[in-house]
């Protein structure tokens, strides 16, 4: 079966309630006709209001982060269960940003994956090389590990979703090309295939994200590997609409 397309937006830490009521409003009716699965990860304390501006639509509501621990004494952090009372479905894990600026490591991925994969949240489990590791011809090698130690354990690999993010192709204007967008997600899959089976790694679906726009997605998006966009930026504005119909 073929994989259904997936777009995603995550605002990172933009909006208030009142700019993302309005944004949804703006975006609901330009998304209604898509062909796609639709979510947009926003900061946790706008997933209330957001859930409820988005109620009806086919805008679904995703978090940037989840706790890997049930409940207990973490102060300042949200668990599973915190999410999935809002109707949460996705949620965000191990994006660049949080590796570099918040100690992320593939271990800890590795635990909020399990974490939410046993709450029936669908995690969108980030990697991607910075560039000096591209220049440094170690791509695959950095994907390797990001995947083998990221995803250890994990039974039902079908259940979650890889974002692509080559880490200087984020918020920095430099798209990655078509082709290198899509020789590197078939190497992932062909990584997916080795540690899950290929008739597993062949349902994953697999985003590419890095200054994907409402330009360059058409492009993208014809790539046989890959399956949709975590997209920044232009998530913010109703050109995200514009990627949802990729396809029109
Ligand atoms: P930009 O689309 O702003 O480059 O951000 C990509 C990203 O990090 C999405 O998670």
């Amino acid at each position: 079966m073929a994989r259904k397309p997936f777009i995603a937006g995550n605002w990172k830490m933009n909006m208030t309630v009142e700019s993302g009521k309005q944004l949804i409003a703006e975006l609901k009716p330009l998304v209604k006709e898509a062909k796609c699965d639709v979510a947009l990860c926003v900061p946790a304390i706008l997933i209330p209001a957001m859930v409820k501006a988005a109620k009806g639509s086919k805008i679904k509501i995703g978090a940037q982060n989840v706790h890997f621990a049930e409940r207990g004494a973490y102060t300042g952090e949200i668990s599973a269960e915190m999410l999935k009372d809002y109707g949460v479905k996705y949620v965000i894990i191990g994006h660049s940003e949080r590796r570099q600026y918040f100690g992320e490591t593939d271990d800890t991925v590795n635990k909020r994956t399990l974490t939410a994969l046993a709450n029936g949240l669908t995690p969108i489990v980030c990697v991607g090389e910075t560039l000096s590791e591209r220049e440094g011809n170690q791509t695959e090698k950095v994907l390797d590990k990001q995947l083998t130690e990221g995803l250890n354990g994990v039974e039902d690999v079908t259940k979650l979703v890889i974002a692509y993010e080559p880490v200087w192709a984020i918020g920095t204007g430099k798209t990655a090309t078509d082709e290198q967008a899509q020789e590197t997600i078939k190497y992932i899959r062909k990584k997916l295939g080795k540690l899950f089976g290929v008739k597993n790694a062949n349902k994953v679906k697999i985003q590419y994200g890095g200054s994907m726009n409402a330009g360059n997605c058409k492009g993208l998006m014809a790539q046989p590997d890959i399956d949709g966009g975590l997209i920044g930026g232009a998530s913010l504005k109703t050109d995200f609409a514009t990627i949802v119909n990729f396809d029109k």
